[in-house]
Parts: structure tokens; C-alpha cells; sequence
């Protein structure tokens, strides 16, 4: 078989991509290593920047977000004593979306065979060949059968643990990466929100997040220790805990219920530098990871995914290597800015095992400054309302 762009990965990075190409009239096709059920049984993320929403809408692909998607203008910090909130309206100009990632998915996968994207689900033994040259393939094996595709391109979108990254030789200095002491412990459960606002939560016990998937369900976080196991929080225990750390005006307004789902995600800040390999290019998680505090994780895949597909766009249909040329180095500057966000967001808000009293009221300072400094919020806002393409 043969194509122009070989995608690897149906995640919402790999989808995106190939719903961006085929609107461009360019041939494509998705490998993904999952069954459909798979992908569509991860819970990810949910708050969307504008970037992310008006790609969907651009593409036609936004009905269900448009009836489903909830408007968020601001969200909040919570120390105990106060509730400081981020107006990101009246600070930007701008909004986030609330719609789950794993929506989104539904979503393009839905609308692939539409137009014409092809997704090789459950395929097996995903090897990328020559990718230093100009026709590389991709073999894989799906029902037993060995499979080949020549292109011109491939588009690594396989995730952190893909196989896409892991084709590229590895130059030590341009790996960068933090692993977190702590883990996040979310529930998601059918209960209506505590909170009109995302709360962020800083408590002496740790972190706690409350947020949303729509007015009838709640996604809920706290930072656990990295040797925590699953089997030790029960529903009510993780509820208490969640009421104890969100302080006692937001837990006064908690629903409890049972969970959904229930699980625990390491957090990591890394960054793969080299983003092009002769005719391989990254995107998303296969590249770079933050740590969700601030929501970048999914809304910087998508920021990958509108720079390469414009660069491809440029090759296929105008003879413009110029995009492709540029491509690692744009994505870079955006997704180095995310990190620092998402990893200055992390520290404020999370205790680390080795911070002693000074870096606690540093930490107390910073919100002291936050909550009374106009300059200081809108900083903030507009990182987590997205930095401009
Ligand atoms: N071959 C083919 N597909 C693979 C392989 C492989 N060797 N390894 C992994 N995959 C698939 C995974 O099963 C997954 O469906 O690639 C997909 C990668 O999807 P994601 O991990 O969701 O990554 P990405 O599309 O970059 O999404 C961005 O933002 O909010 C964050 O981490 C969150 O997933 C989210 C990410
Ligand atoms: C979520 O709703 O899952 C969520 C919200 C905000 C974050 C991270 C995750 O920063």
C-alpha cells in the first residue's frame, strides 16, 4: 500500500492530523496499536483552549462540542483561606472549553470514514523503516497478516510510550526531562460539580483539583506519593480526602458518589528535542509530556498538529519545503513556554518531599502576590487561555 503521510497513533494527535490532511485533499492513513475500545476507554483531560476549539470548528468537526462543550471564563485557586479566582474573560478576552479528550476522540473517529481517513486499529509489530531518507515505510502485522506502507512522510502521534520516538537516534543533550515525586489520584463520577470554577487547591495535606466533564459529572484530583497503591482508596476515603484538602466551603457543596473511574497518572515534565528526523516528524505526547496542572498536555498536541499540518500542507500542495524546514523549531518555542507553565503551576500548587519551611512560604508569598496583583493574574490567564499560534 501507498500513501503520502503515514500516521502513527489514533490518539487525538494522530486523529487531528489526519482529519487536518484529508481536508487538504492529501492521502493518509492511521496505525494504532489499540483496539478502538481502548483508546475510547481512556480518560484523559478535559479543558480546551481556543486553539484546540477552533480547529475542530474549522475542520467540521465540532457539533457535539458546540451542544456539549461547557464555557468556562475563569477558574480559581484555593489555599484554605481564600478562593482566589482567575476572571480569564475580563484578563484575556478569551475562554476555555470544557469537553472531555476522550469526546474528541469519539469524535473524529466517528467522522473518519466520512472523509475518507483510513485507521488500521489492533495493528501489531509497528516498525518505521528508513525514516532518514526519502521514502521511508512503516510494517506492521493486523490479523495475522504482514503489512507494508510506503509514503513520503511519517507522522509519529504514538504517545509517550510509541515507538515513533524511539526511532529517532537519541542525542542525550537534547532530552530533557523531571519526574515528579507524586502522582495524580482522579475519580470521575456522576455527580453535579462542587464549584462553578475549576479549583486548583494548595492544602498542608497536598494538592487537590475540582473539576468538570459536564453539569452532572465531576472529575476530581489529589497528589498521592508515587507508592501509593490504587487498592488502598476506597471511594469514601478518597472523598474525605478531597473534602479535607478543597477546605470546607467547597466540600460543604460536594456530591459524593461512586466512581466511574478511578486511577492513578505519574507526573512528568519531558521534552524530546529533536522533533524531525529526516522524513519523521513528532507530535504531541510522542514528543513532549507537561504535568496537567494547567490542562496544556492535549492543547499542545493540538498546537503540534496545526504547525505540521499547514508544513505539509505547504509541501503537497504548494512545493513549499519552507514549513517543514521551520517545523520542529515553531513547535518547540510553544511547547518549551507550556512546560514552564505547567511545571511553574506544578510547584505552586504540590508539596515536594524535600521542600522545608522557607519553600513554604515562598510558596504562601507567591499566592499572596497572585491574589493581589492584577499583572501577576494576567500572566497566568493567558498562558492557561493559550499562547498565541
Ligand atoms: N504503534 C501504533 N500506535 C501506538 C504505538 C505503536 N507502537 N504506541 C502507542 N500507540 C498509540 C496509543 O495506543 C495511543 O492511542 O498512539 C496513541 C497516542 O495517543 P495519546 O497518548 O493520547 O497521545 P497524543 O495523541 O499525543 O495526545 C496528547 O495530551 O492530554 C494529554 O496525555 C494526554 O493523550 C493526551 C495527549
Ligand atoms: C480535568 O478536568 O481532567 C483537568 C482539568 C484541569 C487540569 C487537569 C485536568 O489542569
Amino acid at each position: 500500500m501507498k500513501t503520502q503521510v503515514a500516521i502513527i497513533g489514533a490518539g487525538p494527535a494522530g486523529l487531528l492530523l489526519g482529519h487536518a490532511l484529508r481536508a487538504e485533499n492529501i492521502d493518509c492513513v492511521v496505525i494504532e496499536k489499540a483496539s478502538a475500545d481502548y483508546v475510547l476507554g481512556r480518560i484523559r483531560a478535559g479543558v480546551l483552549e481556543e486553539t484546540t476549539t477552533d480547529l475542530l470548528r474549522q475542520l467540521g468537526l465540532s457539533a457535539r462540542l458546540d451542544k456539549e462543550g461547557i464555557r468556562e471564563e475563569g477558574f480559581a485557586f484555593a489555599d484554605g483561606e481564600r478562593l482566589v479566582r482567575i476572571d480569564i474573560l475580563a484578563l484575556t478576552g478569551k475562554h476555555t472549553t470544557v469537553y472531555g479528550q476522550t469526546e474528541i476522540t469519539r469524535d473524529l473517529m466517528d467522522a473518519a470514514a466520512g472523509r475518507g481517513l483510513e485507521i488500521f486499529y489492533e495493528a501489531a509489530e509497528v516498525a518505521l523503516h528508513d525514516v532518514a531518507g526519502d521514502a521511508p515505510f512503516v510494517t506492521f502485522t493486523r490479523d495475522g497478516r504482514e503489512q507494508r506502507i510506503d509514503c513520503r512522510f511519517i507522522a509519529g502521534c504514538d504517545g509517550f510510550h510509541g515507538v515513533s520516538r524511539q526511532s529517532i537516534p537519541a542525542r542525550a543533550d537534547r532530552i530533557f526531562e523531571r519526574v515528579y515525586p507524586f502522582g495524580w489520584l482522579g475519580i470521575l463520577a456522576d455527580v453535579p460539580p462542587c464549584h462553578d470554577d475549576i479549583v486548583y487547591a494548595s492544602h498542608p495535606r497536598g494538592f487537590a483539583l475540582a473539576s468538570k466533564r459536564s453539569p452532572t459529572r465531576s472529575r476530581y484530583y489529589i497528589d498521592v506519593a508515587l507508592d501509593e497503591r490504587l487498592e488502598d482508596w476506597s471511594d469514601d476515603r478518597l472523598w474525605d480526602e478531597l473534602s479535607i484538602r478543597l477546605g470546607p466551603d467547597l466540600a460543604a457543596n460536594i456530591t459524593t458518589g461512586p466512581a466511574l473511574e478511578k486511577s492513578i497518572a505519574p507526573l512528568r515534565s519531558f521534552v524530546f528535542e529533536t522533533m524531525r528526523h529526516g522524513s519523521l516528524f513528532l507530535a504531541g505526547d510522542a514528543a513532549h509530556i507537561v504535568p496537567p496542572t494547567g490542562a496544556k498536555g492535549l492543547n499542545l498536541a493540538v498546537s503540534d498538529v496545526i504547525y505540521l499540518a499547514r508544513a505539509l500542507t505547504g509541501y503537497f500542495n504548494r512545493h513549499d519545503n519552507d514549513g517543514l524546514a521551520s517545523y520542529a523549531e515553531i513547535a518547540l518555542a510553544r511547547v518549551w513556554k507550556a512546560s514552564r507553565f505547567s511545571a511553574s503551576l506544578t510547584r505552586l500548587l504540590h508539596q515536594f518531599p524535600e521542600d522545608t519551611a522557607f519553600d513554604r512560604r515562598m510558596r504562601k508569598a507567591e499566592m499572596d502576590f497572585i491574589a493581589s496583583n492584577t499583572a501577576a493574574q494576567k500572566a497566568i490567564a493567558e498562558n492557561y487561555v493559550g499562547l498565541p499560534l
